[in-house]
């Protein structure tokens, strides 16, 4: 049977003119955009029937798998890239500041305050990082006092949230407050690689199309400081497995940090005396409503 075009056209208009009487000027451009897209997209694959029941089928236990602590639509939209193409476009509006990347479903649990130069994983084993760095504006003026929140799995690639009964709430974490001069310094383990959950409609949509779960190792950073744009980035270890095919599509080569092998007695801002690795990450915050360029 040929497709009647005429017929799907009609269709598409009269969505699109459904919409004439939003009042909202912005949400009529997303629904009429998003609607667009969604017909084109369907008459593209010949979207068959059974096909469509299995969509809304995936959709509704998406939905279903959601509580306070679990957002599986956020991971949807991450193994699909789109969490990191809104953050490639919030990217574009801020050139000279550093990247940012997905947040994800780990920082769920407020981070304990902890002083410059603090270990933020006192009960994990493994080699020991020390991480510092300074945070400044546009101009490349120190940013005093910015406030960073981190947060990171273990050597095992856990976060303290999956292992309630190993891991105190907290382990991996740290609130910390930059010096005058922006500076910021702790000590940690170096984190491992690690699986995206599995467990729901994102996992069973990786195995259906023969996709790994993994993400690179990497430690998770949100940059806050009045006035300026908070950013939401992380540091990937550089020579980690899976830097070329994060799950996630997260990585930026701006953000991967050599873990540098240092030895006992080296100078460090920490005070740690053994053997640590060490790695650096300066971070460059968007001024709100100033005039940057
Ligand atoms: C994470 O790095 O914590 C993460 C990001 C996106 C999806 C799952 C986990
Ligand atoms: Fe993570």
């Amino acid at each position: 049977m040929t497709r009647d075009t005429q017929r799907l056209d009609a269709l598409a208009q009269e969505v699109h003119a459904s919409f004439e009487d939003t009042p909202n000027a912005r949400l009529q451009e997303i629904l009429r955009g998003l609607t667009r897209h969604l017909h084109d997209f369907v008459a593209e694959v010949d979207l068959s029937f059974e096909e469509w029941e299995a969509a809304i089928d995936f959709l509704t236990r998406t939905g279903q798998k959601c509580d306070d602590v679990r957002q599986e639509f956020i991971l949807l939209s991450d193994v699909l890239g789109v969490s990191m193409l809104v953050e490639t476009l919030n990217d574009i509006e801020t050139p000279d500041a550093t990247d940012s990347t997905v947040l994800g479903p780990f920082h769920m649990v407020d981070s304990p305050v902890r002083e410059l130069g603090e270990n933020i994983s006192p009960v994990s084993d493994g080699q020991l990082c020390v991480v510092h760095g300074t945070v400044r504006d546009e101009q490349g003026q120190p940013v005093a006092h910015a406030v960073v929140d981190v947060w990171q799995a273990d050597t095992h690639g856990f976060y303290d949230v999956q292992q309630p009964d190993k891991q105190p709430q907290g382990n991996g974490r740290g609130l910390l407050t930059a010096d005058e001069d922006g500076k910021f310094y702790f000590t940690s383990v170096v984190p491992a690689y690690y699986p995206i959950p599995t467990d729901g409609p994102v996992g069973e949509l990786l195995h259906a199309t023969n996709r790994h779960p993994y993400r690179p190792a990497h430690i998770h950073f949100i940059v806050a400081a009045p006035g300026f744009r908070e950013l939401t980035t992380h540091i990937f270890i550089g020579g980690s497995d899976y830097l070329d095919s994060d799950a996630v599509f997260a990585v930026k080569d701006s953000l991967v940090r050599e873990f540098v092998a240092r030895e006992g007695g080296t100078a460090n801002p920490c005070g740690v005396t053994g053997a640590f690795v060490e790695a650096q990450i300066d971070i460059t915050l968007h001024k709100e409503g100033g005039d940057n360029h």
